[in-house]
């Protein structure tokens, strides 16, 4: 039961606020703290209050699960406490460790004083969530810090250490260790000192740069197009500064519960769920077992292969770096080199850190070397036999219990296994996105013989490397290759039966994507999945409509912005899309040449066209159980392919517009299109009059 402990240390009573794991002020906590401040408050041995929050001290704010519920008439609010706090005739001191966020700051900054251990970090991360701070966040931060300080913490939401907190005004001391003791002594300084004790509301919020909010305001125009509640902060902050304080509280009040009620918020909010649902494997226990990496190895010294070698080293583990080819190891080892000093350079990592990480690669031209490794990611060609042969060395040099991954975007992996037999239960799929360094999202693939101990030790592995690993089923393009198809597809089809390129890709954007489909197609370069086309050939459904336009392009050597042209062209040394006459021909000529006659096409047709195949293919992959839970799929397309976090992700968009209304789509296009049948889920959901959401929710009381 959620509540709060007093306890008394000499003349100074502890509160230690007590809702593990994080203290969050669920239903029950304000109730308990003013019941606990109360009987501080009669006792007159009582001089001072300390309060803190329990466990590893973590105060993570209010109970973002209750966010759209109803509060309990009964039950007071975090703004009472704070109200409580703050007029409080015993001077009160937050002793504040660990993560002090969102209205856990607030309430501490409604306390007299704030002694934080060196280790604590604070900060006012609801525009991650969708709205402002809304119990005094935006009026009490800018008062205590500056506007200068506060207004960049409360609109980027980033929290900041306790040394810069004490830089700011926002803590008053920082000690090492528990700083229990630490408030302790400070309180009863303070006590000694005699009052009156300071209050944040009675500051003023200076203002250093009088253009900070034109500043930010511009920034966050461009930065974060689209998005309300980055603005609603900056409106919060002014008001810190314009309005007396009672006023700027109520106005962030109402900009807050405006914000809260938002689509954006509902959709960010599932999103910060979804993010910690995905290290949860049904029938896996959370605590299983895992092995060490102490040491990894990486076969391949391309692209992938370099990538994921700077994961190893980045999460400090010792890597081998395999290739045959000692001149493209040596290639490759000047790339990673390369890459090191641009982030160096860039100021994204210090120097002294990436000569550690860089130390760490070792290039390996014998596979014997990896005797000694705890695991080894194959990132050699995407083919089948290349991979098998590779597999069965690795099965030679290996230890056993070794893990061994394939890094595949497509493959059978349940293939590679059964080419090590005995090793069955340590071989999965990573896939890492490209490049592999940089993008966040990393499919876990599980084979059918994989072992849990196996699974959790290459999810953590994952979020060591500081990715967002997400499990996936063995299947043809995974999770979200595979839904992409559809994608890709469409907006092709679209451009033959009338859109532009240019139209396709601003419908996309309009939505919410950083790049429309065709702009993403030139950055990757169209020669590949030519050739993925030109192989598959053989195999292709010859009675489903197809288009020639890709192939069309790559025949006249429009590989994208690698040749300067591919669907738009493009100027020397520059990445800025130019529509271009020819490629309008051209799509003419092919749409011609398939009897298809162009029509005008609006933008809600376009969207449809290239988002219900995601969610359409979604429910499949849920259906086959290739991901574990729709919020996985979203988690997949907002780390790897750049679906608009406020809109949740393809599976939560899909629910707010309602699945029965996208099962008539999709049967209406079915009615003029090839691939347009609604999946067997969607439809049994859309009958029920449920949503994807209802299918998480099962799985997690399950
Ligand atoms: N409310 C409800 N549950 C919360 C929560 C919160 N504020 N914060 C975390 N949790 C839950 C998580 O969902 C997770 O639950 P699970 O075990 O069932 O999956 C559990 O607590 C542990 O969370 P993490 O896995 O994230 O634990 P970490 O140790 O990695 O991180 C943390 C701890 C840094 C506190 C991180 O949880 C976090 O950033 N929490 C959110 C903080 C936040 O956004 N606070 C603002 C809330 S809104 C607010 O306060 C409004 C106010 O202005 C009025």
């Amino acid at each position: 039961m959620p509540g709060a402990i007093l306890e008394r240390h000499g003349d100074v009573a502890v509160i230690t606020i007590d809702n593990p794991p994080v203290n969050a002020m669920s239903v029950g906590v304000p109730s308990a703290i003013l019941a606990r401040l109360a009987e501080a408050q009669l006792d007159a041995a009582i001089k001072a209050v300390v309060v803190r929050g329990g466990g590893g001290g973590t105060i993570a704010g209010a109970d973002i699960r209750m966010f759209g519920k109803p509060w309990p008439a009964d039950e007071p609010t975090l703004r009472d406490v704070i109200a409580a706090f703050e007029t409080s005739p015993k001077p009160v001191v937050a002793a504040l460790r660990g993560s002090c966020l969102g209205g856990g700051l607030e309430l501490a900054m409604s306390a007299h004083y704030r002694v934080a251990g060196a280790d604590a970090s604070v900060g006012q991360p609801e525009v991650k969530l969708g709205f402002p701070p809304g119990a005094g966040g935006t009026q009490r931060l800018p008062r205590l810090a500056g506007v200068d300080a506060a207004l960049p913490m409360i609109v980027e939401g980033n929290p900041i250490g306790a040394a810069r907190a004490l830089e700011f005004g926002v803590v008053d001391r920082v000690v090492d260790g528990d700083p229990l003791a630490g408030a302790l002594a400070f309180a009863r300084e303070r006590v000694a000192a005699g009052g009156p004790h300071p209050r944040a509301r009675d500051k003023a919020a200076k203002v250093n740069d009088p253009k900070i909010f034109e500043a930010t305001r511009a920034a966050v125009a461009r930065r974060a197009r689209g998005l309300r509640a980055p603005l609603a902060c900056i409106e919060c902050v002014a008001a810190a500064v314009n309005l007396p304080f009672d006023d700027g509280v109520k106005r962030e009040r109402a900009i807050f519960e405006a914000c809260m009620a938002s689509p954006e918020s509902a959709a960010l909010r599932h999103v910060f769920f979804a993010e910690r649902a995905i290290g949860k494997v049904p029938g896996v226990a959370k605590d299983t077992t895992k092995k060490t990496i102490a040491k990894g190895g990486v076969v391949g010294s391309g692209t992938m292969g370099t990538g994921i070698a700077m994961n190893f080293a980045n999460a400090g583990i010792p890597v081998k770096l395999f290739d045959a080819d000692a001149v493209a190891l040596k290639r490759c080892m000047a790339t990673i080199e390369k890459n090191y000093a641009g982030s160096v350079a860039r100021g994204s990592l210090a120097k002294d850190k990436a000569d550690k990480a860089f130390a760490l690669i070792q290039p390996v031209s014998d596979l014997a070397t990896f005797a000694d490794v705890d695991m080894v990611i194959e990132a050699v060609f995407e083919e089948m036999p290349i991979k098998l042969e590779v597999f069965r060395a690795l099965d030679k040099a290996c230890k056993p219990g070794a893990i061994l991954a394939s890094n595949t975007s497509y493959l059978n992996i349940d293939t590679i296994a059964d080419a090590v037999p005995a090793r069955h239960g340590d071989v999965l799929g990573t896939h890492f996105f490209s490049p592999a360094n940089v993008m966040r999202l990393l499919e876990v693939v599980r084979t059918k013989s994989v072992s849990a101990e196996t699974l959790m030790t290459v999810l953590d592995l994952g979020r060591r490397m500081r990715k967002v690993p997400v499990v996936a089923g063995a299947c043809h393009g995974f999770i979200g290759n595979r839904m992409l198809e559809g994608y890709f597809r469409e907006a092709v089809f679209l451009l033959e039966e009338g859109a532009s390129p240019t139209q396709v890709d601003k419908a996309i954007t309009d939505f919410g994507f950083p790049m429309g489909p065709f702009t993403v197609g030139d950055l990757a370069g169209l020669d590949i999945s030519w050739r993925k086309r030109k192989a598959g050939e053989a195999g292709r459904d010859k009675t489903k409509r197809y288009s020639p336009l890709g192939d069309r392009l790559c025949e006249r050597g429009r590989f994208g912005q690698k040749t300067g042209a591919g669907y738009y062209r493009y100027e020397a040394g520059s990445r800025a899309p130019i529509p271009d006459p020819e490629v309008d021909d051209l799509i003419v000529a092919v749409a011609k040449e398939q009897g298809i006659a162009r029509r005008s096409i609006g933008d809600e047709e376009i969207v449809q066209r290239c988002l219900h195949p995601l969610v359409n293919e979604g429910a499949r992959i849920l259906d086959d159980g290739i991901a574990l839970r729709a919020g996985d799929i979203d988690i997949v397309w907002l780390n790897g392919y750049a679906f608009p976090a406020w809109r949740g992700g393809p599976m939560h968009w899909a629910d707010t517009v309602g699945l029965s209304g996208i099962v008539v789509t999709i049967e209406r296009f079915g009615r003029d299109h090839d691939f347009w049948e609604p999946a067997r889920l969607l439809v049994r959901l859309a009958r029920e009059g449920r949503h994807f959401a209802d299918l998480d929710k099962e799985d997690a009381h399950a």
